[in-house]
């Protein structure tokens, strides 16, 4: 059954698992199966969808996807739904279809609006620091979009741990406390999440912010797919995903191997445990997960059953990956 934690110092719950529509849900991907994940994702109890303008591919391809599966097959359940978007990445031609300008998030937060076809997102995010734009200029974007009622809560992403800060006492200031920070983390890739006071999940819990992991499979390299090779259905195989070739290392495949016996003790899968692992700590509201088939949801369902770990088996991980993980 799902579970559901209160997102930072908000009214909010959001759901411990997110389904995230990066890959498989663009007008590349089979579209009956795009819709029965969301369809299965819903009935379950994940109620929260988070999307991007540039997912797809093409570009805007899965906000256009999901504005139909929500029209057409759930209609009536807008208000059990909690639906993100962000703007800050390459989106249209031009100077103005990128970074986290002002101009950009305006017209981005419009085009997503209508290709989703709905009146309001839920949380509005700034993809990321462009290294340019003052974050003054973007955060104040993320206040006036939220003050004209067009998404109900802003949030950040990627923003390094000093910016992240600024964006926070901004947003603050201007009565639109942030209610939602995305970061990557998984077992490989812990810097975000490490147990340090100037960690993104450290600055951000200290400030009331929800925080949610992304790519808490290290785009499957925490499963058993990649044991015997590259299978010819995965996110390494295909020309337009974003796990490299030279991702696929033989140190990430060993370390998935030796994780899977500890997931195998704990009656788990390795995406299971690997799920439950990111969960462990308290103040990581919900994980979003990427699936490429109802069956992989399924499997990361079960996630919640043994949530907890004791010290033993903690300890165990860290030997394998070493406490810092094996950087991504
Ligand atoms: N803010 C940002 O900048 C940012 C960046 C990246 C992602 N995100 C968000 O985070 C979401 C999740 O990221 P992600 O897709 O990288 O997550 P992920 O969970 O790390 O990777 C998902 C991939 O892992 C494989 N997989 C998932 N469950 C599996 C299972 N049970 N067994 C075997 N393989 C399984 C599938 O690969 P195959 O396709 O090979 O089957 C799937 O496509 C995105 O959709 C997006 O919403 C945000």
């Amino acid at each position: 059954m799902m579970k559901y934690q209160y997102c930072g110092h908000s009214g909010i719950r959001l759901p411990m698992l997110s389904l995230g529509l990066w890959h498989n849900f663009g007008s590349v991907d089979p579209y009956d199966t795009a819709r029965d994940m969301i369809l299965r994702a819903f009935d379950a109890g994940i109620c929260h969808f988070d999307l991007a303008n540039n997912y797809g591919p093409e570009p805007g391809s899965a906000e256009t996807n999901f504005g139909r599966i929500v029209r057409e097959q759930l209609a009536g359940h807008r208000d059990e739904i909690f639906i993100s978007t962000k703007a800050g990445h390459a989106m249209w031609p031009g100077v103005y279809g990128d970074g986290s300008s002002r101009k950009s998030l305006m017209a981005s937060c419009d085009q997503s609006l209508k290709r989703m076809g709905l009146e309001y997102v839920d949380v509005f995010y700034s993809h990321r620091y462009d290294g340019i734009t003052p974050i003054e200029e973007t955060m104040q974007a993320l206040v006036d979009i939220v003050r004209s009622g067009k998404a109900l809560y802003a949030g950040i992403s990627k923003y390094p741990a000093d910016l992240q800060q600024r964006c926070y006492d901004y947003l603050r200031s201007h009565d639109v406390p942030c209610l939602l920070s995305q970061y990557p983390a998984n077992m490989f890739k812990r810097a975000s999440i490490a147990p340090t006071p100037d960690s993104n999940l450290a600055v951000a819990a200290r400030n009331g912010s929800g925080f949610i992991c992304f790519s808490p499979l290290a785009q499957g390299l925490l499963t058993p797919k990649y044991q015997k090779g590259i299978p010819q259905h995965s996110r390494a195989a295909r020309s337009t995903g974003f796990l490299r070739l030279d991702q696929v290392t033989e140190e990430r495949i060993e370390a998935a191997r030796q994780l899977m016996g500890i997931a195998e003790e704990r009656g788990q899968t390795l995406p299971q445990m690997a799920l439950a692992w990111l969960l462990n700590d308290a103040r990581v509201t919900s994980v979003i997960i990427g699936t490429s088939s109802v069956e992989q949801l399924d499997d990361n369902l079960q996630a919640l059953r043994n949530p907890a770990f004791c010290e033993e088996e903690l300890r165990r991980i860290d030997r394998i990956l070493g406490k810092e993980g094996i950087a991504m």
